[in-house]
C-alpha cells in the first residue's frame, strides 16, 4: 500500500484531525435519538484508541444524514458524542461548530489523549461542494489529518478529500487500511477458486462490479431480484417478479461475456414464489426452472429455492476466496430469509477468506449473528461497490504517498 498510515505518524502532542464515518442508523424514541446500529462507531475505535494512546489530541470530523448544507437539529452529532464517550470510557467534547473560533477555543484547551467531536460537517454547503475555503478552515484546526471514513471515501468532499491538500500529512486510519486490505489487497490475486455471490434487486447497480470481477472470478452465484432479469434474457418465465426490462440486453451480454471468458455464471435452479409480500406469507417452491417452466403467472419470486441453496452451498464449500454483495431474497421478512441465511451460514462454516462487501449483506450476516464468523464485513455501502468496480476513491487518492 503506497499511502501513509496513521502508524507512520509521530503523534504525541499533535492535533490530529480524524475523519470518520459516523453515519449510523438512528430512531426517535421517547423524544430522544437512539443509535440502532453502532458498528461504524465501534469500527473506528482502534484508530481513536491508537491516537489517544500515542498522546494525540483527537479532533473528530464526521457527517450525519443529508442536511444539504444547512443547520438542521435533526442531524446533529451530539448524541453520537455521548455514545462515543460511553464506548471509550472517557469524556468526548462537542463543538457546535465545525470551523472557526468555537472549535479553535475548545481545541486550545485540550490535553494529550483528549477527544473532541465537531458538529456535522454537512451543515456547511462547503463540505459537499469540496469548497477550498471550508477545507482550509478545517485544516487550520489540526497539525495532521487521518482519514478513517471508508464509508464516505467515494465522496470528494472537503473533509474527505479537499482537506488533505492543505495539511502537511494526510494518512489512512486503521479501519481504512483494513477495508483496503480486504476489498483491494486480498482480491488482487485471490486464492482460488474465487467465488463471487451477487444479489440485490437490480442488475444495473451491480453491472460495474460484474464487469470488473469477470476478469478475476472463477464462479458467480447470482440471487436476489436481479436474477430474474437474467431469467428474462434466457426466456425463463418470471411471473410478477421484478425485472429490469431495459437491462435484458445487458443481461444477455453478461451471460455471453461469461461464456467467452470461461467464467461460471450460475443462476438460481429454483426459487420461492409468493402472492403476498408479508411476514406471514407462505411461499412455495417453483421447482426446477427451464424456458418451459419458471415463476408462475401472478406469483413473484422472493428467494432462492432449496436446490439452489444446496448448489451454492457446495460451491462455497469448495472456494478459497468468497466475496458477497447483496442479499439472495427479501431476508427482512422471515418467510423469504432462508436463502440469504443459508449463504451466510455456508460462509461462516467455510475456511475460505470470506469478504462481505457492505450494505444489506452485512446487515443480513449480522442479523443472523454470524458477523464474527466471516473474515471481513465492510462498513462501506457505495464506497465498497465503487472500489470493487475498480474506481479510485477520492478519499484515498488524496492521502499522502509514503516516502
Ligand atoms: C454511507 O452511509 O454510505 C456513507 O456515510 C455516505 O453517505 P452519503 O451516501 O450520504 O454520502
Amino acid at each position: 500500500m503506497s499511502k501513509l498510515s496513521v502508524r507512520d505518524l509521530s503523534l504525541s502532542g499533535k492535533r490530529v484531525l480524524l475523519r470518520v464515518d459516523f453515519n449510523v442508523p438512528t430512531e426517535e424514541r421517547d423524544g430522544a435519538t437512539r443509535i440502532t446500529d453502532d458498528t461504524r462507531i465501534k469500527e473506528s475505535l482502534p484508530t481513536i484508541n491508537h491516537l489517544r494512546a500515542a498522546g494525540a489530541k483527537v479532533i473528530i470530523m464526521a457527517h450525519f444524514g443529508r442536511p444539504k448544507g444547512e443547520v438542521n437539529v435533526k442531524y446533529t452529532l451530539q448524541p453520537v458524542a455521548n455514545h462515543l464517550s460511553t464506548l471509550i470510557g472517557a469524556p468526548v467534547g462537542f463543538s457546535a461548530e465545525s470551523i472557526g473560533e468555537v472549535p479553535a477555543g475548545l481545541i486550545s484547551k485540550m490535553h494529550n489523549g483528549d477527544v473532541l467531536l465537531l458538529e456535522n460537517v454537512r451543515f456547511h454547503a462547503g463540505e459537499e461542494g469540496n469548497d477550498e475555503a471550508y477545507a482550509k478552515a478545517l485544516a487550520a484546526l489540526g497539525d495532521v489529518y487521518v482519514n478513517d471514513a471508508f464509508g464516505a471515501a467515494h465522496r470528494a468532499h472537503a473533509s474527505t478529500a479537499g482537506i488533505a491538500h492543505h495539511i502537511p500529512q494526510a494518512a489512512m486510519g486503521l479501519l481504512m487500511e483494513k477495508e483496503l486490505q480486504y476489498l483491494q489487497g486480498e482480491l488482487k490475486d485471490p486464492a482460488r477458486p474465487f467465488v463471487v455471490i451477487l444479489g440485490g434487486s437490480k442488475v444495473s447497480d451491480k453491472i460495474g462490479v460484474i464487469k470488473a470481477l469477470m476478469e478475476k472470478a472463477n464462479t458467480f452465484l447470482i440471487g436476489g431480484a436481479m436474477a430474474y432479469t437474467f431469467f428474462r434474457a434466457l426466456g425463463i418465465p418470471t411471473g410478477k417478479s421484478r425485472v429490469e426490462a431495459d437491462k435484458v440486453n445487458l443481461a444477455t451480454e453478461i451471460l455471453e461475456l461469461a461464456k467467452a471468458k470461461g467464467v461460471r455464471f450460475l443462476l438460481p435452479l429454483d426459487n420461492l414464489e409468493t402472492q403476498e409480500i408479508s411476514a406471514t406469507a407462505q411461499p412455495r417452491s417453483t421447482g426446477l426452472v427451464s424456458p418451459a417452466k419458471g415463476v408462475s403467472d401472478d406469483w413473484e419470486a422472493v428467494d432462492i429455492g432449496p436446490e439452489t441453496i444446496a448448489l451454492y452451498r457446495s460451491e462455497i464449500a469448495g472456494a478459497k476466496t468468497v466475496l458477497w454483495n447483496g442479499p439472495l431474497g427479501i431476508f427482512e421478512l422471515p418467510p423469504f430469509a432462508s436463502g440469504t441465511r443459508a449463504i451466510a451460514e455456508a460462509l461462516a462454516a467455510s475456511d475460505a477468506v470470506s469478504i462481505i462487501g457492505g450494505g444489506d449483506s452485512v446487515t443480513a450476516v449480522k442479523q443472523f449473528g454470524l458477523g464474527d464468523k466471516v473474515s471481513f464485513c465492510s462498513t462501506g455501502g457505495g464506497a465498497s461497490l465503487e472500489l470493487l468496480e475498480g474506481k479510485v476513491l477520492p478519499g484515498v487518492a488524496a492521502l499522502t504517498e509514503k516516502a
